[in-house]
């Protein structure tokens, strides 16, 4: 197996990236990594010649009142985790590395990033799309992967893509689950044992949702059917949306996929996710 790199500079990584030959594949992750990530790995491994992951918590993206200080760091397991699954290349670029002093250019995100997430985190998909505007000038991917549990993410970053006509393929990974149905997520670490037991019943809240409205329950009724019961069970709903799958606006009878989109506070800690059933 070939030694994989870790690269901390910008132009450390681009003299090994301009000696490469062949396709690169690009998973962006901000660390503190596990199975859908390792997702996210092995669909790029297996759709270029060679493989990049960046581990970098992004400033931009949280806003004051967030856990950007808190968020987990675990350098050292992560690289052994991805030394293990054979990544070619890792790119741990510092804060001072990606946003030198005096740097103010800011892509703004698109129409994909109103409402939802957008809404109770203003500024959060402009930081997203900043950095993988910069991750995506550095590493040169032909293909990048992305979680679909950040549904409204990937189609942000979709939207640059096509906006800016980037030659760049993005890969929709499907969201890893543990076996209670809780999506995996770096902020699970929050969740008390209890907590972690109960977490599922947004999932669960999900399936429900979209069962109500493939039998005919209008998509409004259905929302507020489940976050009443989520909030009987002790959750903070921030939203829970019926939505088109691919536009994210309303359904309308043209809608070739329905999701269901849901965030939501358990014991102080903020879960999301989401499920997208094609319709039949
Ligand atoms: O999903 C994440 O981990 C982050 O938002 C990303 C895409 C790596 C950008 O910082």
């Amino acid at each position: 197996m070939l030694r994989m790199k870790v690269f901390y500079t910008i132009a450390t990584f681009r003299e090994w990236r301009e000696g490469l030959r062949g396709s690169v594949g690009f998973a962006p992750t901000m660390g503190n990594l596990h199975d859908g990530h390792m997702a996210c790995l092995e669909y790029a491994r297996l759709s270029a010649n060679h493989s990049v992951v960046s581990i970098f918590v992004n400033p931009t993206q949280f806003a004051p009142t967030d856990d950007f200080t808190k968020y987990p760091r675990t350098l050292d397991d992560d690289l052994r985790l991805l030394k293990k699954e054979g990544c070619s290349a890792v790119f741990v670029p510092s804060v001072e590395e990606m946003y030198p002093a005096g740097a103010s250019t800011k892509v703004i995100a698109g129409s994909m990033a109103n409402g939802l997430e957008g809404d109770f985190r203003p500024g959060h998909f402009d930081g997203v799309a900043t950095v993988c505007l910069k991750l995506f000038q550095i590493v040169e991917p032909s293909m990048v992967a992305f979680g679909s549990k950040d549904l409204q993410q990937m189609r942000v970053i979709e939207q640059m893509i096509d906006d800016f006509n980037m030659p760049i393929h993005l890969d929709a990974i499907p969201t890893c689950r543990e076996a209670s149905g809780l999506a995996l997520s770096s902020r699970n670490r929050y969740l008390t044992p209890d907590a972690k037991v109960q977490a599922s019943q947004l999932y669960r809240g999900l399936q429900d949702t979209l069962q109500l409205v493939l039998d005919g329950t209008p998509p409004d009724e259905a929302e507020v059917t489940t976050t009443k019961l989520l909030e009987e069970h002790g959750w903070t709903v921030d939203y829970l949306a019926v939505r088109d799958g691919a536009t994210l606006g309303q359904v309308t009878p043209a809608s070739i996929a329905i999701a269901v989109l849901g965030a939501a506070k358990l014991n102080g800690v903020r879960l999301i996710d989401n499920i997208t059933r094609i319709r039949g």
